[in-house]
């Protein structure tokens, strides 16, 4: 794994043998057949920092790192400098230069992070920016799939929700079909990428029953109202069950009981009802518990790249 990446900010940012060596290496620390790498003597610091609110990312990361024994901090960026104007890149590189090895950073601004790829001010990971990806989420979702069924090829996965907006939705479209699955989206027009935008083996549809009938797997969104304009989202929500939410009777009814994954957080009456949440088709948790499991692979994978191109002032020299 030494050319693992030093920028994770999308899944194309890895190759499939990177993906499948991760898989691989969470699934050991998972199943304690690994212990960490990462020195005893000289204990990396690895940073969180969130600019955006998070319940499952931040911890999970905060969790993964402490596992790793590595020393953990979560910069607070409402308190920090930033807020006085310092760019994110002399943030980073302050943070570098105080020994911090690695950051995990998740904000509102879409590829935020590609300024830093020719010159990474540190190791970085995408933990969701803006409405471009979230990999590490979609890399557990994978994870997730994995454990239920090896072998994807040909399977169906079908997003319903606000696809425009979800940047794991995005994610999702460039990692599940080089595993051989197939994607469809699915959700009123407004929440739906145009059809000339998709990648090989993606495809849309507007119909949710349709597309429940095709599909192997359910992915479930949460609306992010926080991305809408406030009036369109507020009448978003009370439309929004009826016609593309999913229910656990509907799957009885409709003699489709599979596995329902949803990144979180969810949002029960709107894309999904409690009885569903409920039931032991949803399988949210065990996505929660592999995140662990799996960002402790990508962290130990980044640290141990060997990339000596980090933190590197570029410049005029005197
Ligand atoms: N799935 C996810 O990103 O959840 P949080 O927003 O709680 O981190």
């Amino acid at each position: 794994m030494n050319s693992f990446p030093s920028l994770l900010e999308s899944i194309s940012d890895l190759d499939k043998l990177q993906i499948d060596a991760l898989l691989s290496l969470a699934s050991k620390f998972k199943h304690r057949e690994s212990e960490s790498t990462l020195f005893t003597y000289k204990r990396p610091i690895i940073a969180t920092s969130f600019l955006e609110n998070s319940t499952r990312t931040k911890h999970s990361f905060a969790i993964a790192i402490q596992k790793l024994g590595a020393m953990y901090i979560d910069f607070n960026a409402e308190t920090s400098s930033l807020k006085k104007g310092e760019s994110l890149e002399e943030t980073f590189l302050t943070l570098f230069n105080q020994g911090v090895n690695l950051c995990i950073f998740r904000g509102s601004v879409s590829h935020q992070l590609s300024q830093f790829r020719e010159n990474p001010p540190i190791k970085l990971i995408n933990g969701g920016d803006g409405v471009n990806e979230h990999p590490t989420q979609a890399l557990l979702d994978l994870f997730t799939l994995i454990e239920m069924e090896p072998n994807l090829e040909g399977k169906t996965l079908a997003i319903f929700g606000d696809n425009i907006h979800s940047r794991v939705g995005h994610s999702l479209c460039k990692l599940l079909p080089l595993f051989g699955m197939k994607v469809i989206l699915c959700g009123p027009k407004h929440f739906l990428p145009e059809q000339k935008q998709l990648p090989v083996g993606v495809a849309w549809s507007d119909n949710r029953d349709e597309t429940l009938a095709k599909c192997d797997y359910i992915y479930l969104l949460r609306i992010q109202k926080e991305r809408h304009d406030p009036e369109v989202a507020a009448s978003d929500s009370i439309d929004y069950h009826n016609t593309f939410g999913v229910t656990l009777d509907q799957l009885k009814r409709m003699n489709k009981l599979i596995p329902v994954l949803h990144p979180g957080p969810a949002n029960i009456g709107v894309e999904l009802d409690h009885a569903l949440i409920k039931s032991s088709l949803y399988k949210g948790y065990e996505q929660v518990q592999n995140s662990i499991p799996m960002r402790m692979a990508i962290i130990q994978s980044m640290l141990v790249n060997n990339d000596k191109n980090i933190g590197i002032i570029n410049g005029e020299k005197f």
